[in-house]
């Protein structure tokens, strides 16, 4: 097991990595706990919610949104919850995301923690206090920054997750590799069969070189008014292919990378051989490199997302594999480099 923490404004998180979720109870305060968790996790591990009132959603992206917030909020009224409870979100990156959301928000705010359970939620999603849920078809739209008390990563979790999820969660790996850390790219390309195999040596070390850097960046600038957004390498169109295709958010995010990537070797940085190299290790994780989406739907979905500041945009670029850098472009800019590379 390996502890990273999170130094929040308002709150010390401890990220525990390789933990397992029989030691759960170490973590959890005296007092009445409430899980919030969905139906899959709910039906495929019962026994998890035996000692907990237990609220359950619906999964997947089309439920999150205000109307299981206030499903939530209505369960939490009913099972008498007060400002003394504790909330623990049980569940991949889409759980979490809403219950740190409740959990912040509830009678100005609970404590909380995670049982993260998917690859995805594991390396990125409970991880870093960003929490919300869509409104209007427009992707975390609505939320708060709250660090959660605790993030449990127990890998014994992977073995259940359908193989979509999984390489949804390397997309995330990849992201990180890409935009802090050459060396974790290469052995990326090294271990790919073992990573895909749920090797429990690599899968350990990826999950920790994840956490690690994205730690290091949100204890840098936890509420990302500068080099936070470089996790946000991939997401800018990635977010708008998201919402316009159906693909997980990891498949998506491969995509607006790549996308992302040739930006970069537009504007004069990173090289077309690492662009390629790129394009290799995300398609040899099972993820797609490019949409048949048409490139004005997207630009018009990309224009109403909340990273839309009048008519610029921070866009997340590559020197090279490894070191990110943020450039502030004009959308029009964007859109006409776009308009060259489009497939
Ligand atoms: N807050 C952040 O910083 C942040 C970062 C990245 C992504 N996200 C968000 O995370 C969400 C995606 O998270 P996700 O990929 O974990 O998706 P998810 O939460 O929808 O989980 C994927 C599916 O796997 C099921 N599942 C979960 N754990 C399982 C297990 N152990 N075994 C079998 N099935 C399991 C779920 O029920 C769901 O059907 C998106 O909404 C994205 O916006 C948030």
């Amino acid at each position: 097991m390996k502890e990273f923490i999170i130094e929040g404004k308002n709150n010390r998180s401890r990220i525990m990595v390789g933990e397992k979720v029989e030691n759960l109870s170490k973590y959890l305060p005296a007092g009445k706990v409430i899980a919030i968790t969905d139906e899959n996790l709910e039906s495929l591990y019962p026994s998890m919610f035996m000692d907990f009132e237990t609220i359950v959603i619906k999964p997947g992206e089309e439920n999150k949104n205000l109307q299981t917030v206030e499903y939530i909020y209505v369960e939490l009224l009913r099972l008498g919850a007060d400002r003394s409870t504790f909330i623990m979100g049980f569940g991949g990156g889409i759980v979490c995301d809403i219950a740190g959301f409740v959990a912040s928000t509830f009678m100005r705010g609970l404590r909380f923690g995670f049982v993260s359970t998917t690859l995805l939620s594991q390396v990125d999603a409970s991880v870093g206090g960003k929490n919300g849920v869509n409104f209007q078809g427009f992707k975390n739209m609505i939320g708060t920054f709250s660090q959660p008390d605790f993030v449990l990563c127990d890998p014994a979790f992977l073995q259940t997750l359908p193989e979509k999820e999984i390489r949804s969660g390397f997309g995330e790996i990849i992201k990180h590799s890409v935009i802090a850390d050459a060396a974790m790219f290469t052995f990326l390309e090294k271990n790919k069969d073992k990573a895909l195999a749920l090797h429990p040596e690599i899968i350990e070390q990826l999950v920790f070189s994840s956490v690690e850097i994205k730690a290091g960046f949100v204890n840098r600038d936890e509420t990302e008014k500068g080099e936070r957004r470089k996790l946000n390498f991939g997401h800018t169109l990635g977010h708008a292919i998201e919402g316009l295709s159906g693909l997980a958010h990891g498949e998506s995010v491969a995509v607006g990378m790549v996308l992302a990537a040739r930006v970069s070797n537009f504007f004069g940085l990173i090289s077309e051989e690492e662009v390629l190299r790129i394009e290799k290790l995300i398609s040899s994780f099972g993820l797609p490199i490019h949409t048949n989406l048409q490139l004005d739907d997207v630009f018009n979905q990309l224009k109403k997302d909340k990273k839309w500041e009048i008519d610029t945009i921070h866009f997340v670029m590559l020197e090279c594999i490894g070191k990110a850098i943020i450039k502030t472009i004009k959308m029009k800019e964007l859109k006409t480099v776009l308009e060259k590379i489009w497939k």
